[in-house]
């Protein structure tokens, strides 16, 4: 199953899962569609060999995605014609322990992984794969996707760059990430962008204000800013987009670039625009070194499940591979560390962060 955004690598991890179960151990594969609302409403088909060859280096995923579906607060009407949540996981476990489901690989992030530790108390036997452009998910150092996600990030603002410089402007990108700064780190050094927001450091429009003005008075036509959209002002708000009722996190984030170039207009009265990068991130065939992740952690999710280990996600932790219990990432959110080494690096060719 593969719940939550899609993300490119997806189908590298049903391809890795399913060859491995079937030519090595001989097992019978399902697959669940659109995440856990398939499950719910009990849609599944058995996935051959032949079904997924050709699909390494296909973006998003063969079984469909859903990012608003909670098992244990499932909208559902009343006899009174009202909407009402009611915790859907016991049919769901009835209708794979009917259908001889021996254990579960789920492939996701945060949400769906909190999701996959409650039906492994409920006793089924699951092992997650860990999934997300955001980078963000706690007790693996990397996610799948996430280098696919820079990538595409970076050579658009590399792109960004040559219309800045021609109009002499300041060009304010908006990246993904949620709560967390990895994508725009990231992005921001690969692409040599001059100010990187982030949530883990909350900036001063001022600061960031002088650092431009300056960047101009010393002769630099443009500037290049490159803020995730969960960064906020020192003592302010994220901004919100949306809420979506029903998904495991309601809050979506977005609109921070167009605050950014709007008070940066005004305040420095130079030209500037924003730009959202948004679901650009999430599409596209996945890099090698995402297939090659999205391989070795999917190969690892039935080793695992063939030498008894359950309810634990597979995860990369100094460059090995190896598993940690689902139940401690649960609820769980990986965050940038303000003393990383590439925050350091960042700051030691003058990037600034607005602090
Ligand atoms: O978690 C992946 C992600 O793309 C985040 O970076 C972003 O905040 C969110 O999903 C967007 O969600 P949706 O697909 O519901 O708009």
């Amino acid at each position: 199953m593969t719940g939550g955004g899609d993300c490119p690598g997806l189908n590298a991890v049903i391809r890795a899962v399913t060859k491995t179960a079937i030519s090595k151990y001989s097992m019978k594969v399902w697959g669940i569609e659109d995440g856990y609302l398939g499950l719910i409403e009990k849609r599944m088909h058995p996935l051959r060999y032949e079904d997924v060859s050709n699909i390494l280096g296909a973006g998003g995923t063969i079984l469909g995605s859903n990012n608003t579906t909670n098992p244990s607060k499932y909208p559902v009407m009343n006899k009174a014609g009202k909407v009402v949540y009611k915790d859907v996981s016991d049919s769901c476990v009835k209708f794979l322990k009917q259908k001889k489901i021996d254990a579960l690989v789920i492939i996701g992030g945060d949400g769906t992984m909190t999701s996959a530790a409650a039906f492994a108390k409920k006793g089924l036997t699951v092992v997650g794969v860990p999934k997300t452009i955001d980078n963000d998910l706690w007790g693996t150092d990397v996610t799948f996707g996430f280098d696919t996600a820079v990538t595409t990030a970076a050579e658009a603002i590399d792109k960004l760059r040559t219309t800045a410089s021609s109009h002499h402007r300041v060009m304010v990108v908006e990246v993904m990430g949620r709560y967390a700064g990895w994508i725009a780190l990231h992005a921001g050094v690969a692409s040599g962008s001059d100010v990187i927001l982030i949530p883990e450091i909350p900036y001063k429009i001022e600061k960031v204000c002088e650092f431009v003005r300056q960047r101009s008075n010393k002769g630099r036509s443009y500037s290049i800013i490159v803020v995730a959209e969960g960064a906020k002002e020192l003592g302010g708000k994220m901004v919100v987009s949306k809420t979506v009722a029903c998904s495991p996190d309601p809050i979506r984030l977005g609109g921070i670039a167009n605050k950014v170039a709007e008070q940066i207009e005004q305040i420095t009265k130079l030209e500037a625009r924003s730009v959202v990068l948004g679901y650009i991130q999430r599409g596209g065939t996945p890099t090698p070194w995402d297939r090659i992740l999205a391989t070795s952690f999917g190969n690892t999710a039935i080793e695992l499940l063939v030498s008894g280990v359950k309810n634990r996600l597979v995860v990369l932790k100094n460059n090995k591979l190896s598993s940690v219990p689902l139940s401690q990432v649960a609820g769980r959110t990986r965050t940038v560390p303000k003393d990383s080494s590439l925050v350091k690096a960042a700051r030691a060719v003058n990037t600034c962060f607005g602090d």
